[in-house]
């Protein structure tokens, strides 16, 4: 496995979005971050002690892969947000933007709750795997086709617990 992006890389850039994402919303209204289970918790955890006391958070679980390195292009919702949108100032939470297909369903349910306003913040992006042309407001990193372990990011469940973000050596 090689390191693509150590840990110090990973909060440097965090660092900058969480300041980036701040200045994009009036200082005095709160932001509502909806982190994508599974794949998104790590940078989720780090994301939001990078940013102020106006934050909350929900989560939102789908499955999109089926213990491969490519996507089924299948998207299923396993567990729904647990507070309301309306009115708020929303922020999609992601680990990668790879195909699209993901962020474009989930951006497509979560606009039908009404928010205020719906953003998508991504740590990683591949953009020579769009299908679809899914918009995403914050990237951490835009990486190289790749399949990539770590810091979130699975292999058949494992490897979410790197520190840093590796390339997987396809077998
Ligand atoms: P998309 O629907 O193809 O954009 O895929 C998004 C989801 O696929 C992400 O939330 C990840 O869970 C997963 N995924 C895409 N690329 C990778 C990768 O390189 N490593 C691990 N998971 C990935
Ligand atoms: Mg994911």
């Amino acid at each position: 496995m090689k390191v693509l992006l150590d840990s110090k890389q990973i909060q440097d850039r965090i660092t900058e979005l969480a300041a980036e994402i701040e200045a994009s919303y009036p200082p005095d209204e709160e932001i509502h971050l909806v982190g994508v289970l599974k794949g998104g918790f790590v940078f989720m955890a780090d994301l939001v002690r990078a940013m102020s006391a106006r934050v909350t958070l929900d989560f939102i679980a789908v499955s999109s892969y089926q213990q491969s390195t490519r996507s089924s292009g299948e998207v299923r919702l396993l567990k729904d947000v647990d507070a309301r949108l309306e009115g708020r100032h929303v922020i999609i939470v992601e680990d990668i933007v790879d195909t699209g297909l993901t962020l474009t369903y989930l951006q497509d349910i979560l606009r039908a709750r009404a928010p205020k306003s719906l953003k998508t913040a991504c740590l990683l992006s591949k953009p020579s795997r769009r299908l679809v042309d899914v918009k995403v407001e914050f990237i951490g990193f835009t990486i190289e086709d790749k399949f990539v372990i770590g810091y979130g990011l699975d292999f058949a469940e494992k490897f979410r617990n790197l520190p840093h973000i590796a390339i997987m050596e396809e077998t």
